[in-house]
């Protein structure tokens, strides 16, 4: 029996953000080098997507490249580059015919010109469909995401096109990437590491998490579903006390 007949449809987030990691480690334990993790990591992805459309999910956030990640060895990050180009361009037809809209959060613009414009041509193909919305962060840091903001708040306030006092959370809220995406309800990172690594610091301050020893390559949609069945196992209690929960 699969775990989507347990979930219950009520409660279903209805935006899951996730950390993709372990490719490297995944590559490494077949003797293998890591981009040939990162190459099996699309097809988790695929599955990962269909699980989220079974459960009505509408928004999907993966985390695929970090400001950091440019750290990494040249070859890795021009095999990441590569691998994002083709796959988008390989998968855009598919994704269209499944309703999938297909956007990006991050700072894009240093991405190469060729990926650029495949995610373009994506977000232009797939922009009317009414299904899922993939988000892919790309480039992205939640800092960077933030001083963004801050310093075009601050531009707003020093032109007197709003007062100190119009700055709020729902203010912050509009200026980040995320604008007009519900904060998302559940966190999954993969591979057996607890921490954030700079991922929507703003959006998950009530996020439920779910951190899950798999690495990115073996996950699945039975996984993913099991996410969710912990997600709907725990009480939020946004500040309240559990009697003024189980109330409402
Ligand atoms: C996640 O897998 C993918 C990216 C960060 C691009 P990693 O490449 O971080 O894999 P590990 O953590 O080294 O195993
Ligand atoms: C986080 O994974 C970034 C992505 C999944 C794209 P990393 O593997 O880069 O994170 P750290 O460096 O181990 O925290
Ligand atoms: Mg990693």
């Amino acid at each position: 029996m699969s775990l989507l007949e347990k979930i219950n449809r009520d409660t279903t987030p209805k935006h899951i953000a996730i950390i993709m990691d372990g490719n490297g480690r995944w590559a490494q334990q077949q003797g293998e080098e890591r981009l040939f993790g990162h190459n099996f990591g699309v097809e988790a992805v695929r599955e990962t997507l269909k699980a989220a459309q079974d459960m009505n999910v509408e928004h999907l956030t993966l985390y695929a490249f970090s400001t950091e990640n440019w750290s990494r060895p040249k070859e890795e990050v021009d095999g990441l580059m590569d691998l994002l180009i083709k796959t988008i361009g390989n998968e855009v037809e598919e994704l269209h015919n499944s309703n999938v809209v297909i956007t990006t959060i991050g700072n894009t613009s240093g991405l190469p010109e060729s990926c650029q414009k495949e995610l373009r041509d994506a977000y232009e193909t797939t922009k009317n469909n009414s299904g899922i919305n993939l988000i892919l962060a790309l480039n992205y840091s939640a800092k960077w995401e933030l001083t963004n903001a801050t310093r075009e708040i601050a531009r707003l306030v020093a032109a007197k096109e709003i007062g100190l006092d119009d700055v709020n959370d729902d203010l912050i809220s509009d200026h980040l990437s995320t604008k007009g995406i519900p904060d998302p309800e559940l966190l999954i990172r993969t591979s057996g590491e607890n921490r954030v690594s700079n991922f929507l610091l703003w959006q998950i301050a009530y996020s439920e998490f779910h951190f899950t020893e798999i690495l990115w390559p073996d996950f699945g949609r039975e996984d993913l579903y099991k996410a969710v069945l912990d997600y709907q196992s725990r009480e939020r209690r946004f500040g309240m006390v559990s009697a003024q929960i189980e109330k409402s």
